[in-house]
């Protein structure tokens, strides 16, 4: 089924009380925030997603695809399922080397320069992570960042599917504002949930959720869009520091200053 609209109708919060969000629908191409404190109810709001939940799970809400109801017994053939689910607690349990998982996995999705491809994916994931992946190396032995690099790279470059979930991202030390630029150049929806100010304002709108409900959706208006620009230059100079601290040098006030100083506002 060729998926271009997925629509979430609300359902109920911990409390039982109504969502304030009755509706929201993602098209191709959108690039969508889940937003929140801790416990809110994120990941939650996209496992309905990923579920096509049918009022049969505790928020009781309802997914549609194309304005359709998804039905009882639908069941997706798994390599042309639609959605795509990059978890928080990522491992993987099998200890192929990643070339041969890679192989294995654009094979069966009939993928036809499997060369190209893999490299391809390979070269994603590695700008995504400050340690590159060697080819070679086990599955088991990536690090958190880097399994979840891998995992984006595979879903976006080798998985066909249109709808792509990702759950809080910057927590593995990806470097995001780069995730985000990359993949805008796919044609896909992006699902991010963060606590990531730039991931926020870089997507179309945000779902504020509180208690287990969404309880405001916020389109970001040119207003927002303009802090990006500035804010990516803070983030950048933060992920510089790591950088000093990670390489084992000193972060003193003059390396400071100089950082700071590049700001250009
Ligand atoms: N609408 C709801 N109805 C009933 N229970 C809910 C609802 N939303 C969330 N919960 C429950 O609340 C708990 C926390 O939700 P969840 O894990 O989705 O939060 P989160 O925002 O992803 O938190 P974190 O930021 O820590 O990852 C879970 O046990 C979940 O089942
Ligand atoms: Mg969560």
């Amino acid at each position: 089924m060729d998926v271009h609209k997925i629509t979430v109708y609300g359902g109920f919060g911990k409390d039982d009380s109504e969502e304030k969000v009755k509706e929201f629908s993602l098209e191709v191409g959108d690039i969508v925030s889940i937003v929140g404190p801790t416990g809110c109810g994120k990941t939650t709001l996209i496992n309905d997603i990923e579920l096509f939940a049918n009022q049969n799970t505790p928020s009781g809400r309802r997914i549609t695809i194309n304005d359709e109801p998804v039905p009882e017994d639908f069941i997706f053939d798994p390599s042309h399922h639609p959605i795509a689910l990059i978890s928080q607690h990522t491992n993987f349990l099998s200890d192929l080397p990643v070339e041969d998982f890679l192989v294995i996995h654009a094979k069966v999705r009939g993928a036809g320069e499997v060369g190209s491809i893999i490299t391809e994916t390979l070269n994603f994931a590695n700008e995504l992570t400050g340690e590159p992946i060697m080819r070679d190396i086990a599955m088991t032995e990536l690090s958190g960042g880097q399994t979840r690099s891998l995992l984006i790279a595979d879903a976006v470059v080798i998985g066909h599917s249109p709808i792509i979930l990702l759950d809080e991202i910057e927590n593995a030390g990806i470097h995001r504002t780069k995730a985000l630029e990359l993949l805008k150049k796919y044609k896909k929806i992006f699902v991010f949930v963060t606590h990531d100010p730039c991931i926020a304002l870089m997507s179309d709108f945000r779902i504020v959720m509180k208690n287990g409900a969404m309880q405001q959706l916020i389109t970001t208006r040119q207003e927002e869009k303009k802090v990006v620009s500035k804010m990516k230059q803070i983030d950048d100079m933060m992920l510089n520091f790591r950088q000093i601290i990670r390489s084992g040098d000193e972060l003193t006030e003059a390396v400071f200053k100089e950082n700071f100083n590049v700001l250009t506002f």
